[in-house]
């Protein structure tokens, strides 16, 4: 275990099964990041070598699974570049106040939940609340996600924000602070893996987050999902993607997003003249 190296081969086989799986490509430079997040594993199961656990997540589904909790990289914060929940509260949200069905919206890789509450609050300070609305929030990692669920952060996740709000939707137990019960009732937390072809959602939807997502994905990946996501969305729908992501000019225009700026598009009727 003292000289666990990771070869060439071991490191190229981790990466393309994680691809597979994921969608998260995993370049040259990973390498050390995939050694020290897979070392600890190794050791608990008291394998000397990569290429052995290599063989197990080849060979076990529940492994896997393992394995890309401990890849993905799930940093995140309550309301995060926050200018996206300014505009949601300004420019989308006042127009759900006149209408009467279910405003729906997804955050996609959603982490252990920091944005999905963030919404949340966004939609009980911005809506009346007759409204109707759910959050659907989703990721591949199952342990964010049992975190997510749970609703518990330490006293500094928070410690930005506002002291009233603070007081509206959390409990503070000594170090930690809790999700108010209320705060979870709208939403609901899922596994979903982004790569997947038909995803199991409704369409309709009237905003996605996906946010510091699609920089672990190839062009291609990006590309396939921003496909389901046009689909899913209503005409007139937000997508709101990370500072360091966007869509190119020329799939906008071939799949039908308008650029609002700061990461926020809309989806508008796809050209189909000639
Ligand atoms: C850096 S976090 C972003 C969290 C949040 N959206 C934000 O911006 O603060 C990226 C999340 O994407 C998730 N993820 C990566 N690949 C995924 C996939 N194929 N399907 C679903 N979620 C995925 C990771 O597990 C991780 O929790």
């Amino acid at each position: 275990m003292e000289n666990l190296t990771l070869k060439d081969e071991e490191f190229t086989g981790i990466a393309e099964i994680v691809k597979a799986n994921s969608g998260i490509h995993l370049t040259d430079q990973k390498r050390t990041l995939v050694f020290n997040r897979l070392r600890p594993r190794l050791r608990t199961l008291k394998l000397d070598r990569f290429s052995d656990y290599l063989r197990l997540i080849r060979e076990r589904p529940e492994e896997l699974a393992l394995a890309l909790n401990l890849i993905t990289t799930n940093v995140t914060k309550f309301f995060r570049e926050e200018h996206h929940f300014l505009f949601l509260k300004e420019q989308v949200l006042p127009l759900v106040q006149a209408r009467g069905d279910i405003w729906r919206a997804w955050s996609a890789g959603c982490s252990s939940g920091e944005e999905a509450y963030s919404l949340a609050i966004t939609c009980w300070e911005g809506l009346d609340p007759k409204v109707k609305w759910r959050i659907l929030a989703t990721d591949i990692n199952t342990h964010v996600l049992t975190l997510a669920q749970g609703g518990v952060y330490p006293h500094e996740a928070v410690a930005h924000l506002p002291a009233a709000v603070i007081r509206k939707y959390f409990d503070t137990d000594g170090e930690t602070v809790k999700v108010k019960e209320f705060l979870k009732g709208n939403i609901w937390f899922r596994y979903l893996n982004l790569i997947e072809p038909h995803l199991p959602l409704r369409s309709s939807l009237d905003v996605i987050f996906c946010r510091n997502v699609f920089i672990y994905f190839t062009r291609e990946t990006q590309r396939d999902i921003l496909e389901r996501f046009h689909r899913l969305l209503k005409v007139g729908g937000h997508l709101f993607l990370g500072h360091a992501e966007s869509i190119a000019i020329d799939w906008q225009r071939r799949q039908g997003w308008v650029h609002l700026g700061q990461g926020v598009y809309q989806k508008v009727e796809r050209n189909v003249g000639p």
